[in-house]
């Protein structure tokens, strides 16, 4: 990862942020999912003729305190660093980034970090960067593009809570667009219903008053999943997102301070965000604490197949017992509706055990043993 030479001018740097091991973590998410998203964007991108669209709402400095780099380094990275980025950056494809940071400082930070770390940079990147309020700037742009965002990726990182669900169902609603929100559990559990001010707040960010319902709820840990589930059902309802996937931090007293909620309305979207995901806590439990050592944690084989293979191939199992399905049925099973990721050695044991009849490829060749090529249809036994 890049790191940032230390800056000048002292007066912005008093308003750098400390870097805590969760906050790598997302980062470590983000550019995992990006480094796919770009690739596979700009490929549709050149079918369509459109840009393709980065969105940071609440961008930060760009560094910390102690030189890492932030959320829109790792962006900017993930694409002009690509290992495909001859192929990327050579063709008429156009990238524009839109980060937006109210702080006068941070922007200004942000403008030095960029232009230290990317001096010369290809005409097909375009960067704005926006000193402004998250919402005001994004209505604006909602406006100019008369509500028709070109394919968006936007990264929704704010300090508090006061991020209006209206903002994330206008994004969601344009075409390939999707969210990936740091939905801030701590805050929302602590405040929630204190204040009486405050209150109008909540109704935006969950765009529902049912979130009062809470009142009558004292247990922390269930307080924060009805939240969280009312927040994600408003999701479904209100942006239309299809697919939704959550990952929960937890700070060094392992308490969670808040979940990254990730939506879209894209199969292979989800697919590889559960990967860039997984990369981070192998385990497939979605979460990730300061007390865990971060630097272990991003080393751990991600391949730690072991662990959860044999669940996943025993869901399969059950779900399809009996059925002539396709492999990408499967695979979209997986995928969806389960916490796994779709591996062709789930299907492999699975045959080994007996339980799946026969295996025909879709060209209706004969196939290689244990091989379930795209397209194949796979006969389970009862
Ligand atoms: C959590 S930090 C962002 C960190 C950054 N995304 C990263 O990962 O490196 C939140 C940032 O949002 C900025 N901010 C706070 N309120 C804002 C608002 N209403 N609109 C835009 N930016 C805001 C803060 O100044 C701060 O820099």
């Amino acid at each position: 990862m890049v790191q940032m030479k230390l800056g000048t001018n002292q007066e912005d740097r008093k308003n750098l942020l400390t870097m805590a091991p969760h906050t790598k973590v997302k980062h470590e998410i983000l550019k995992n999912y990006l480094h796919p998203w770009f690739n596979i964007m700009a490929g549709l991108a050149r079918m369509s003729g459109h840009p393709i669209q980065y969105i940071d709402g609440f961008a930060g400095p760009g560094e910390y305190k102690t030189g890492e780099v932030g959320s829109p380094i790792v962006a900017l990275d993930s694409l002009l660093n690509h290992q495909l980025k001859d192929q990327l950056l050579s063709g008429d494809v156009e990238y524009r980034f839109v980060f937006i940071e109210k702080n006068k400082n941070r922007v200004n930070l942000l403008r030095e970090a960029i232009e230290e770390q990317f001096p010369a940079r290809p005409p097909c990147v375009k960067i704005d960067i926006v000193q402004g309020d998250f919402e005001d700037e994004m209505l604006s742009h909602l406006t100019l593009s008369r509500g028709r965002l070109p394919p968006t990726f936007a990264f929704i990182d704010p300090f508090g809570y006061s991020l209006p669900i209206s903002i994330m169902s206008e994004i969601m609603h344009n075409e390939r667009c999707e969210i990936m929100v740091n939905y801030m559990s701590g805050f929302v559990n602590r405040f929630a219903g204190v204040d009486p001010k405050n209150d109008g707040k909540f109704d935006a960010l969950f765009g529902t008053e049912r979130w009062r319902d809470i009142r009558s709820i004292d247990e922390p840990a269930e307080r924060r999943k009805f939240f969280l589930d009312l927040y994600k059902s408003q999701l479904r309802s209100l942006a239309g997102a299809r697919y939704i996937r959550d990952f929960e931090m937890k700070n060094h007293h392992h308490q969670v301070c808040y979940d990254l909620v990730y939506a879209t309305n894209n199969k292979t979207g989800m697919e590889q965000m559960k990967e860039a995901m997984w990369r981070v806590d192998p385990k497939g439990t979605y979460s990730f604490s300061d007390i865990t050592n971060p630097c272990q944690a991003t080393l751990v084989q991600f391949m730690e197949e072991k662990y959860w293979l044999p669940e996943a191939a025993e869901l399969i199992g059950l779900r399809f017992q009996g059925q002539t399905v396709s492999v990408e049925d499967v695979q979209w099973y997986v995928v969806l509706e389960t916490p796994y990721l779709f591996r062709k050695a789930c299907l492999k044991k699975l045959e080994e055990e007996g339980r799946i009849q026969s295996v025909v490829k879709g060209d209706m060749t004969k196939r290689k043993k244990w091989t379930y090529p795209k397209g194949s249809t796979i006969t389970f036994r009862s």
